[in-house]
C-alpha cells in the first residue's frame, strides 16, 4: 500500500523546524520588491502553521529573523519588522483559538519597539495553551543560545545550586529557549540551500534534513506533505543499528 500521511500518522515528526529561505529570489524572479517576497512568504507560513497543527505536530520552529539579518538594508529590515507586527496583531487571536502556544526564541529584549511589546503580549496571551508550540526564532543565533545556556549553568554552579555531575545533556537542553520540548526530528530548508545557518544547533543533533528546491513563497501544503513523506521513509538509527547486518 502506498505510504500516505493519513495512514501513517504515528510516523510523523513531533518537532519540525523550518528555514524559510528564498523570499528574495522569489521576488527577483517575479520582478517584485524584496518586501513583497517576504509578504508572500507569510502566506506560506500561515498555511504551514495551520497544517502542522491539524496534523498534531507538537512543536513547529520557524527561523524568522537571525542575529545576522540586521546586516540587511534598513528598508528590508523595516519591512520584516512591519510584517512581524502585522502577523502578531492579526493572526494571534486565531492561533490562540487553535490552542497554539507562541514562544519567541531569541533575544526579545534586543528587538525594537513596538515589536518587542507585541511579541511579549503574544507570548503572554498564549502561554497556558496546551496545543502545538510555535517557536518563532527572532534575533536568534544557535551559538548565542548555547553561550546563554553556558552562562546560566555557570551561575547555578556558582550559587551552589548544582554540582558538576548535575550537568548532563538533559540539563543543558533545559537551559535552552526550547526547554521542555523534544529535539528536532525534521529540519526543512527551502530553496535548495543546504546549510543549517546557526539554527537550533543543539536541538538538531539527530534531525533528518530535507531540502526542497522550491522557494519559500511557493512552499505549499502539498510540498510540505512531500517533505513529511520523505522524512517518514528515512531509517533513523541515532548512531545505533536497526538490523543485524
Ligand atoms: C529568507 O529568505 C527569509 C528571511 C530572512 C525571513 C523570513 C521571514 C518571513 C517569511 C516573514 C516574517 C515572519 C513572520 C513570523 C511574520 P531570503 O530573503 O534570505 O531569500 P533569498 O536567499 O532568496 O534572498
Amino acid at each position: 500500500m502506498k505510504k500516505t500521511i493519513q495512514n501513517n500518522l504515528s510516523l510523523l515528526p513531533k518537532h519540525v523546524a523550518i528555514i524559510m529561505d528564498g523570499n528574495g529570489r522569489w521576488a527577483k524572479k517575479n520582478k517584485l520588491k524584496v518586501a513583497l517576497g517576504h509578504r508572500t512568504g507569510v502566506i506560506s507560513l500561515r498555511e504551514i502553521i495551520r497544517e502542522s497543527n491539524n496534523l498534531g505536530i507538537k512543536s513547529l520552529s520557524i527561523y524568522a529573523f537571525s542575529t545576522e539579518n540586521w546586516k540587511r538594508s534598513t528598508i528590508e529590515v523595516s519591512a520584516l519588522m512591519d510584517l512581524l507586527s502585522e502577523f502578531f496583531t492579526k493572526d494571534i487571536d486565531e492561533l490562540n483559538d487553535e490552542n497554539v502556544k507562541v514562544l519567541i526564541i531569541g533575544d526579545v529584549e534586543g528587538m525594537p519597539e513596538p515589536q518587542r511589546t507585541i511579541l511579549k503580549n503574544s507570548m503572554a496571551l498564549t502561554q497556558n495553551n496546551t496545543g502545538m508550540i510555535l517557536n518563532v526564532a527572532l534575533n536568534y543565533g544557535g551559538r548565542s543560545e548555547l553561550i546563554r545556556a553556558a552562562k546560566l549553568i555557570a551561575e547555578n554552579y556558582k550559587n551552589g545550586e548544582i554540582s558538576l555531575d548535575d550537568v548532563d545533556e538533559d540539563y543543558l537542553a533545559n537551559m535552552l529557549y526550547t526547554k521542555g520540548q523534544l529535539d528536532v526530528d525534521l529540519l526543512i530548508r527551502t530553496s535548495g540551500e543546504m546549510r543549517l545557518s546557526n539554527f537550533l544547533l543543539y536541538q538538531c543533533a539527530y534531525a533528518e534534513f530535507v531540502f526542497p528546491k522550491v522557494l519559500w513563497p511557493d512552499f505549499t501544503v502539498e510540498e510540505y506533505h512531500k517533505a513529511l513523506l520523505e522524512y517518514m521513509s528515512r531509517d533513523r538509527r541515532f548512531g545505533g543499528r536497526n538490523t543485524d547486518e
